[in-house]
């Protein structure tokens, strides 16, 4: 995998807009002390997610369970919201060929069919358990608390479901919970019933955890590499042990994002992978870049209201969409493209005799090269446009690259968190969201946080 940064500066765009170069140096002048204290706060039990790269125990746990007992399903039901959801829903989009659940069995390899439910919507819980047989299904619960509402009314309306189904006694058998190893209501359930559980770590947040059991259990049972992705994690955490920007891909990504939000006011981060297989691995980003540093008050309890906006885009569909606002709206945005060098399947477009001359120049080509074509193109029109922008080259996209991918954009986060002071791995807003929730479904204990009815219907038309 490559950075390519050039494109963040004056020198490389209209010479008035993007980041001073020698701006370079300074951040680099920096960066020891940022990585400093990364390393401090590791020590005190922070950035618990540099150990995913090392899990041999739960690896084997997860192989065990997915070529046992996993084998015996042809659905797998993956109920989770936010960072308990969209790591899977990643691993799952980009390493799966398309359609997955469309496809017959000899084409998923005999491996199960996937379904990740993460909103609550009713049409979309209904429309998934019409569709699902619940005799073949294997429910994974995954909630680090253990209590968030949506994941928990989710649990509540699929027991029965397979209650009615299977009938209570069997129903143990189609359940496996992700969650803490001590605390919260999933792990007493489990306890109480003999449902098989899994160990989120403690020191790994929900968003943070896609490399945990969270996302290596779906994914193994889908026939993903997991031990492929864990080695990808490897290398970038390697990568992240210099204390030369220049040589610290994450760092530098980090340094130069806070950079362009600091100094020039770029506080959107658009992420455009030119690949449909990584358009949930954007969402599982936005979410990563959004709640990692979207911060009230920084570490020393100052109000800073920081946070750069991620927004999520497509290529080359969002060539036809948003790129207009990123070449000729406000300069307030990064692009950060992925390409991916070998798609591992292309489509050529036939070279007809009677191509009208206005297409000839498509014939003999591939979809492939006309999407490299369109990065490169888009990339080049954003520089002349004075728009920053850098670039991700991925090899191809395999279990080991996208592993490596992850833990790129973890490690960046991570970074980021020092560059813009905050902390990284809170989540007070969620949080409040969470309790108010509680207090308007009735919640013992939380009645002090119910609004009055009337708080919010004064003004309406
Ligand atoms: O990243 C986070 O911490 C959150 O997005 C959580 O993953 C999300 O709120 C779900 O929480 P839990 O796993 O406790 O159900």
């Amino acid at each position: 995998m490559k950075l390519s940064y050039g494109r963040m500066f004056q020198d490389r765009l209209d010479k008035e807009h993007g980041l001073p170069r020698p701006l370079l140096a300074e951040l680099a002048g920096r960066f020891p002390e940022v990585q400093d204290e990364v390393r401090q706060r590791r020590r005190h039990g922070e950035y618990g997610f540099y150990a995913l790269a090392d899990q041999a125990a739960t690896v084997a746990g997860i192989r065990r369970f997915a070529e046992g007992v996993g084998q015996a399903f042809d659905h797998v039901l993956v109920l989770g919201i936010g960072g308990s959801a969209l790591g899977a829903r990643a691993l799952l989009n980009a390493l799966r060929p398309p359609a997955w659940n469309e496809l017959d069995d000899e084409r998923r390899e005999y491996f199960p069919r996937i379904t990740v439910l993460e909103n609550v919507d009713p049409a979309t819980v209904a429309a998934a358990l019409r569709r699902i047989d619940p005799r073949r299904v294997l429910v994974n619960v995954v909630s680090k608390s253990g209590g968030t509402a949506e994941t928990l009314a989710q649990y509540l309306v699929v027991r029965d479901w397979l209650e009615r189904a299977v009938g209570p006694e069997a129903v143990p058998r189609h359940l496996v919970f992700t969650t803490d190893p001590v605390k919260g209501p999933l792990r007493a359930i489990a306890e109480r019933e003999g449902i098989a559980t899994l160990e989120v770590p403690p020191q790994v947040g929900g968003r943070f955890s896609v490399l945990s059991s969270v996302g290596l259990l779906p994914a193994a049972l889908i026939g993903i590499d997991i031990e492929a992705l864990l080695r990808g994690a490897r290398h970038a955490l390697d990568r992240a042990e210099s204390d030369d920007l220049l040589a610290n891909p994450a760092g530098l990504y980090a340094a130069l994002l806070w950079a362009a939000d600091a100094r020039q006011g770029a506080s959107i981060h658009v992420l455009m992978p030119y690949s449909d297989r990584l358009k949930e691995f954007s969402e599982w980003y936005r979410q990563l870049w959004a709640e990692s540093l979207g911060k009230r008050v920084d570490r020393s309890g100052q109000v800073v209201l920081a946070g750069p906006t991620p927004l999520a885009a497509i290529g080359a569909t969002d060539q036809h969409s948003q790129v207009q606002l990123f070449m000729e709206g406000p300069y307030d945005k990064v692009v950060t493209f992925i390409g991916v060098e070998d798609p591992g399947e292309d489509v050529t477009i036939p070279n007809r005799a009677d191509l009208p001359e206005e297409l000839a120049y498509l014939g003999g080509k591939t979809l492939g090269s006309l999407l490299r074509a369109e990065q490169d193109a888009t990339a080049a029109a954003l520089a002349r446009m004075g728009r920053m922008s850098c670039s991700l080259t991925l090899p191809r996209l395999d279990a080991e690259v996208l592993g490596e991918l992850v833990m790129f954009f973890q490690l960046a986060t991570g970074y980021a968190g020092v560059w813009y002071g905050v902390d990284p791995f809170d989540q007070p807003g969620v949080e409040l969201g969470k309790k108010l929730t509680f207090a308007a479904m009735g919640r013992k204990g939380y009645e002090w946080d119910r609004l009055p009815p009337e708080a919010d219907n004064r003004d309406t038309v």
